[in-house]
């Protein structure tokens, strides 16, 4: 197999999204769009991986390095066209030799077996393989000028074609796969004598055919193709993003009562046998193992729940949350960068923040782990089977032992031992018949007044 390289355009101004942020930044189900395709080049084996920018975005700047690194930038002075983009990148690519895939940024869901099948394309012989779809609408897209065997004869673009070929449904995607050598050469060739006056990579397939060499057409679905320009479209990218999740859990084992009122990450996994109510949100980070629930309302983000677990109704799970096997988090119930023993419960009205419970405890309702003091955060132990009386506040860092009690109300403050009791609140004092002497008395006070 040729080693792989990826070019990814990103270049463009991305106006239409109307937004301070880089368009290849907005996110389709908790990723940046950019970082869809970089992963998906990463898939697909490519050991190099350019992104081509444009001169003046410098948090885009920033987030490529931080991705993939200063040499990973290929900075396109001026927006002269597609070709012009991908040539931008030729001197980051520098002695490669082997098959490069162009990819846009802001082409989020794009399945890997495509790109794969335009690299296999190339490995059997083809000189360009385009990714092709049937559109609905063909519009401005370019299209797919094939022969009668279907091989790609041209990409005329839509402000190029004549009446007959704007009649074509077969457009092109913009991700093409070409031999590193014979891309760069033919880009030489590429001239702007065109309706846009740009350099356009979809030239090359033209250029490749006059120099003998075939050139193959992959289709895909038109909504693996779906490009982002606005925020209208940002919405239908995630809205099928969703959708596809969505089908791919209910395949694969997991009930989802209500599907098109779930939203998922790109990377949450659920297991088979969970169920999932309606109106859950998976932010970023989430596994949730064999067997659990997670009740309706709920929102979960960067939290493991182990097997069996039930979650919600209206709970919160924030980073760091380990939710243990079989234990209950139920609703109301705040937990942040806390482990919650098996079998454990709080089932509602709490924060659960920076700290650790032990197996089979029990957190009653209006607990609070006071973690923080306005400068720094601080840890809550709990130990197995403890019980934790309702409306208590734990004044972290504190300790509670196995099988400790705490009195309902209380503000604990300091460690309590193993199978302990400790109570901190006033005690409770009765004064017989005082609440009828205190009637009379405002009673007789009032009528003195009126
Ligand atoms: C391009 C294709 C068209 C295809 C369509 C699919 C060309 C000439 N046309 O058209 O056949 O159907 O995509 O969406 O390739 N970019 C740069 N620098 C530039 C110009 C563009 O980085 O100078 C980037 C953009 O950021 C974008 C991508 O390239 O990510 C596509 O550019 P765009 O101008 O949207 O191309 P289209 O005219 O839509
Ligand atoms: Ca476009």
């Amino acid at each position: 197999m040729a080693e792989r390289a990826a070019i990814i355009l990103a270049a463009g101004q991305g106006t239409r999204m109307k937004s301070s942020l880089p368009k290849v930044l907005h996110k389709v189900g908790g990723r940046a769009m950019l970082d869809w395709s970089i992963d998906l080049a990463r898939r697909v084996g490519c050991e190099q991986i350019v992104t081509v920018i444009s001169p003046n975005a410098p948090e885009l700047h920033s987030h490529v390095a931080g991705a993939l690194g200063e040499d990973a930038i290929a900075v396109q002075e001026r927006p002269l066209g597609t070709g012009h983009a991908v040539q931008s990148a030729e001197r980051a690519l520098a002695g490669f030799r082997g098959d490069v895939i162009v990819l846009y940024g802001d082409t989020p869901l794009i399945p890997s077996s495509a790109v794969e099948s335009l690299f296999e394309a190339l490995e059997a012989g083809a000189g360009v393989g385009v990714l092709g779809f049937r559109a609905e609408e063909p519009g401005a897209y370019g299209r797919l000028v094939t022969s009668y065997d279907g091989d790609l004869e041209a990409i005329v673009e839509a402000k190029d074609a004549s009446p007959e070929q704007l009649k074509i449904d077969l457009c092109n995607s913009g991700v093409m796969a070409v031999r590193a050598e014979r891309l760069f050469r033919l880009l030489s060739q590429v001239t702007n004598e065109n309706q846009k006056g740009e350099y356009y990579l979809t030239d090359i397939a033209a250029l490749a055919r006059d120099e003998g060499a075939a050139c193959k057409v992959v289709t895909c679905h038109e909504r693996d193709v779906l490009g982002v320009n606005s925020r209208r479209e940002l919405a239908t990218a995630e809205a099928a993003f969703q959708e596809r999740r969505r089908g791919e859990l209910l395949d694969a084992g997991v009930t989802l009562t209500a599907p098109e009122t779930v939203y998922f990450s790109y990377d949450t996994i659920v297991e088979p046998d969970c169920t999932i109510e309606p109106n859950v949100i998976f932010a970023p980070g989430v596994h949730v193992r064999r067997g659990s629930m997670i009740r309706a309302f709920s929102h979960l983000e960067g939290a493991n729940v182990e097997e069996g677990a039930e979650i919600g109704p209206y709970a919160r799970l924030r980073p760091g949350a380990i939710i243990g096997e079989g234990a209950k988090i139920g609703n109301f119930v705040e937990v942040k960068k806390t482990r919650v023993g098996a079998g454990a419960k709080a089932n509602h009205l709490a924060y659960l923040g920076d700290g650790d419970i032990g197996a089979n405890a029990n957190i009653g309702a209006g607990t609070i782990f006071c973690n923080y003091d306005g400068f720094l955060k601080y840890q809550t132990k709990i130990g197995a089977n403890a019980f934790i009386g309702s409306n208590s506040a734990l004044v972290a860092p504190v300790k509670i032992g196995n099988g400790a009690i705490v009195g309902s109300g209380s503000v604990i403050t300091e460690n309590v031992s193993d199978n302990a009791l400790a109570v901190a609140r006033g005690r409770q004092v009765e004064k017989a018949e005082w609440a009828s002497e205190f009637r009379q008395k405002k009673a007789a006070e009032k009528k003195a007044r009126s």
